[in-house]
């Protein structure tokens, strides 16, 4: 076989590979395959340059940097959406729909999650990516055709046959949450940047006058309608994304249709139960009047169309106050900054905390005491302080100090030290964490080692839980773990929590726990950097006590 028809073979079956992959959701062979098909078209490719093409898939690296993006006009408008916030707005919008309509009777939906990313508008001219586009003020946007060429699920040409000649698809370019989780975390090690959400980080990425910076970024596509076509592709939007989809294009896999406002209710209910669950974050979810014709006739109002809506969720991240930062002692005495907040409700809870790390964090945000910041609360992970405000620093804001003394025991803090050892060498640098020396001597050492020693997966010792712990301590009844073994009946009885049936239970459960594996023993005493696998191996080699 001739290099150049090896060079076919290997584009197609890697096409192949990717629509399985991003749009069918179904990966045909293992990453490695993939990978292996992937390097032996980068080589042939290597040996026969003449024979690189614009749409083989390993022209997905970017290429020369811009000095500036030219500019691109929309043959057709991209517009915005207008809101709905409550049910009683998307009820609203279902009456205006139905009014406006000729024929009276059901009107059905299509239902999408509402991306939190930003707009693109993708141009193929006979099947092959010719240019790609932002959104701008909607009549003029950017050209970023070397940058959307980077994003792994573009298709470069279009699946199948049967396209129009002229085919404008309009969709979100945007970061999930664990690519935006990963693309931090290399930024924090590196010393860059870091940004504040999976949006700003989609757009900061997608803006890139250097495409290998963009090609270097987690970034996804999904499809949610078109543009320009120079013939019809079908006669409803659910029609229309499906045959985009065969085509190749990613699109939602939360399309649904609904017959009718309630509907759309329901769907509005179902995402919103699921939204910390979905691997993307989305502001609200659109609802588009599913015929064609329908929306032909209703038109547009102003810069909306009369058609479609989106149906916001609250919002995740909201503005407050830092109104102090004090420190919290954990079970390895490692000393916390919390800042204490002007109580904010974000995405529905109200939120008076935030955790800040370390001193670190606390450097990196530049933060203190007084400053106005931006509190983001994802899931149901515990509340972050993402950015300060610096254009609202109030008069007076004061830097964070870290306490030289424990503010539970009193004990000094000390700042880790971080050993390396390289080839026999040992090198020390200063950590980000401060610790009280107290040990078991500090009340909240004492506290969260006790809690730990009888978890269910240490000492596992049932009928103790955080309070009863805490009680335990501050009536002076244990100053260690081993004190547990020397609780008597008498002193238990009578304290918040424990009658005589639960206070013999107790006695009970920590009697049975004398005779634990090793390897269980060694974790429950807590001693630093050794967990579950540690304690393992440690009860592996040792044997015995
Ligand atoms: S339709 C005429 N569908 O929301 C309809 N937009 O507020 C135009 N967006 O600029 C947009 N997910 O960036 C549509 N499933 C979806 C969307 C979506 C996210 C964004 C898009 C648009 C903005 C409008």
């Amino acid at each position: 076989m001739t290099a150049e028809s090896r060079i076919h073979e290997l584009r197609h079956e890697l096409d192949q590979h990717n629509y399985r992959y991003y749009v069918l959701d179904e990966p045909s062979v293992p990453d490695a395959e993939y990978d292996r098909l992937f390097n032996e078209l980068k080589a042939l490719e290597a040996e026969n340059p003449h024979l690189v093409t614009p749409d083989s898939p390993t022209q997905r690296v970017g290429g020369q940097a811009l000095a500036a993006f030219s500019q691109v006009r929309h043959e057709v408008p991209m517009l915005s959406l207008g809101n709905a916030f409550e049910e009683a707005d998307l009820r609203e919008f279902g009456r205006r729909v139905v009014d406006g309509l000729d024929q009276p009777g059901a009107v059905d939906f299509s239902c999408e999650p509402k991306l939190d990313g930003l707009a693109v508008s993708l141009l193929y001219r006979d099947g092959q990516l010719v240019q790609g586009a932002t959104r701008g003020d909607g009549t003029t946007g950017e050209d970023i055709s070397a940058n959307v060429r980077t994003v792994r699920n573009i298709p470069l040409k279009l699946q199948g046959e049967g396209w129009p000649a002229v085919l404008e698809v309009r969709g979100e370019v945007y970061m999930s949450k664990a690519g935006f989780d990963r693309l931090n975390a290399a930024q924090a090690e590196a010393g860059a940047k870091t940004f504040a959400n999976p949006r700003n980080a989609a757009a900061g990425s997608l803006r890139q006058l250097d495409s290998k910076i963009t090609a270097s970024r987690p970034l996804e596509f999904c499809c949610y309608g078109v543009g320009q076509v120079s013939e019809s592709i079908g006669d409803s939007h659910i029609g229309v994304l499906e045959q985009l989809k065969a085509w190749g294009m990613p699109i939602s896999r939360e399309l649904k249709h609904a017959a009718g406002i309630e509907e759309c209710l329901a769907y509005y209910r179902d995402i919103g139960e699921r939204r910390n669950n979905l691997p993307y974050e989305i502001d609200g979810v659109v609802f588009k009047v599913n015929s064609l014709a329908s929306q032909r006739e209703l038109g547009f109002r102003a810069r909306e169309p009369r058609w479609a809506i989106a149906h916001k969720f609250p919002a995740m991240e909201e503005l407050t106050e830092v109104l102090d930062v004090e420190f919290q002692v954990g079970r390895t005495g490692a000393v916390t900054p919390v800042a204490r907040l002007k109580p904010v409700k974000v995405a529905g809870v109200t939120v008076s905390n935030a955790t800040l790390h370390n001193m670190d964090e606390i450097a990196r945000l530049g933060l203190r005491i007084g400053d106005t910041v931006i509190i983001r609360r994802a899931g149901d992970v515990i509340p972050q302080v993402m950015q300060v405000v610096l254009e609202r620093r109030p008069e007076g804001a004061r830097p964070v100090a870290v306490p030289s003394e424990c503010p539970v025991c009193g004990s000094q803090v000390e700042r880790t030290q971080l050993v390396k050892r390289s080839k026999g060498k040992e090198t020390t640098s200063e950590g980000a964490v401060y610790r009280c020396v107290g040990r078991l001597a500090c009340g909240a050492q004492l506290k969260q080692a006790i809690i730990h020693y009888v978890s269910r997966r240490a000492m596992d010792i049932d009928g103790l839980g955080e309070k009863s712990v805490e009680q335990l301590v501050d009536e002076g009844l244990i100053g260690s773990p081993a004190d547990l073994y020397k609780l008597e009946f008498e002193q238990i009885v009578g304290l918040e929590g424990f009658a005589e049936v639960s206070s013999r239970k107790l006695l009970d459960a920590i009697e049975a726990s004398k005779r634990p594996s090793l390897a269980r023993f060694i974790y429950a005493l807590g001693i630093p950097d050794v967990g579950e696998e540690t304690a393992k191996v440690l009860a592996r080699s040792l044997g015995s006590l």
